[in-house]
């Protein structure tokens, strides 16, 4: 059984269409990285999967994790799905944390009413704090968060998203605010125990490459619709992801102008009932006006483009 299959989710918010007829599915322990330019619609899928909508999202299709349905989940269930099932990890920990509350008062709160025992939790939290790369986890459990460094307070964060060694840990741009060096270490750590604990990811991030480095396969939104979900970079065939895949920076040579995918991406709302990417695409048929194709198969990728199903025969 898959740990979690997304079918036909669509969300509005305040009446304005943010993702359409998002679908994927999901193994345990499965890493799936989430790409696309801003406004795509990566966040609020995370939020979507996590129930963490505003109130005002009106939200059509479904989510079924572990077997059950997200969206009927109330009271004990759903408490415990948040607890237990799923962790979130945030781009920015200075946002999600409470600046007046200790780092230890921090990781065992949210165990502390579970009833589970305090000094068991303590010391798996002191050891995730070392894995996570921090030395000196007893002085930065008595510590408040201003006192942490950026780079230091993400590693808190990570390791309080794994403590309750979830089924999946949510992690929206977890290391953007960090420096290159400090974002591998960080994603190098995260990644090893999450394999560990046999915990899925979700990796949504900028970086193409990082998210083809880090995860098993990697789901490209556009305007809130899913275009490609692929295991490599052998394996794209949309030309928007070959476009993301074009505009990465040369390791070895010195460009004056980067490469880059012409236009601006439109919103979600702003798409008809043709591909989303069709104004920019470099090799639009005329048919990609009118319909955007199922999510196929074509080698080992997934894909919904006319021209790949025109390749096809
Ligand atoms: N609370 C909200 N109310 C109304 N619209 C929203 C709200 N939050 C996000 N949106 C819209 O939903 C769309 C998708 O936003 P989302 O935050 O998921 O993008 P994203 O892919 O995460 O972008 P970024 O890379 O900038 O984080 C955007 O057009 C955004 O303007
Ligand atoms: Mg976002």
């Amino acid at each position: 059984m898959n740990l979690l299959t997304v079918d036909d989710l669509s969300v509005d918010l305040a009446g304005v269409p943010v993702l359409r007829e998002v679908g994927f599915t999901m193994a345990h322990g499965e890493a799936l990285g989430v790409v696309g330019e801003s406004g795509s619609g990566k966040s609020i899928t995370l939020r979507a999967l996590a129930r963490l909508l505003p109130d005002s999202a009106r939200q059509t299709g479904t989510i079924t994790f572990d077997g059950k349905d997200v969206s009927k989940l109330r009271g004990a269930a759903l408490r415990e799905f948040r607890r237990h099932e799923v962790s979130f990890v945030f781009q920015d920990p200075r946002s999600a944390i409470n600046p007046i509350q200790r780092i230890g008062d921090f990781l065992l709160e949210s165990v502390r009413d579970a009833g589970e025992d305090v000094s068991a939790v303590r010391t798996q939290s002191l050891q995730l704090l070392r894995r996570m790369g921090i030395d000196d986890a007893e002085r930065r459990m008595t510590q408040y968060p201003f006192e942490l460094s950026g780079g230091l307070l993400q590693r808190v964060m990570i390791a309080s998203g794994l403590l309750p060694r979830p089924k999946l840990l949510l992690a929206d741009e977890p290391t953007t605010a960090l420096d290159v060096t400090t974002q591998s270490d960080v994603l190098a750590l995260a990644d090893e125990l999450r394999r560990e604990q046999d915990t899925a990811l979700i990796f949504v991030t900028h970086d193409i490459d990082l998210a083809l480095a880090i995860c098993d396969r990697v789901l490209v939104l556009y305007a809130g619709r899913v275009l490609e979900i692929s295991p490599s970079q052998a394996a794209v065939s949309h030309p928007y992801t070959k476009g993301l895949l074009d505009s990465r920076p040369p390791i070895d040579t010195r460009l004056d102008r980067l490469p880059s995918i012409e236009g601006t991406p439109i919103a979600a709302a702003e798409a008809g009932s043709g591909c989303p990417f069709v104004f920019r695409c470099p090799v639009a048929l005329p048919q990609c006006r009118d319909s955007l194709p199922d999510l196929v198969e074509h080698g080992p990728t997934l894909v919904r483009c006319h021209l790949v199903e025109a390749s096809r025969g």
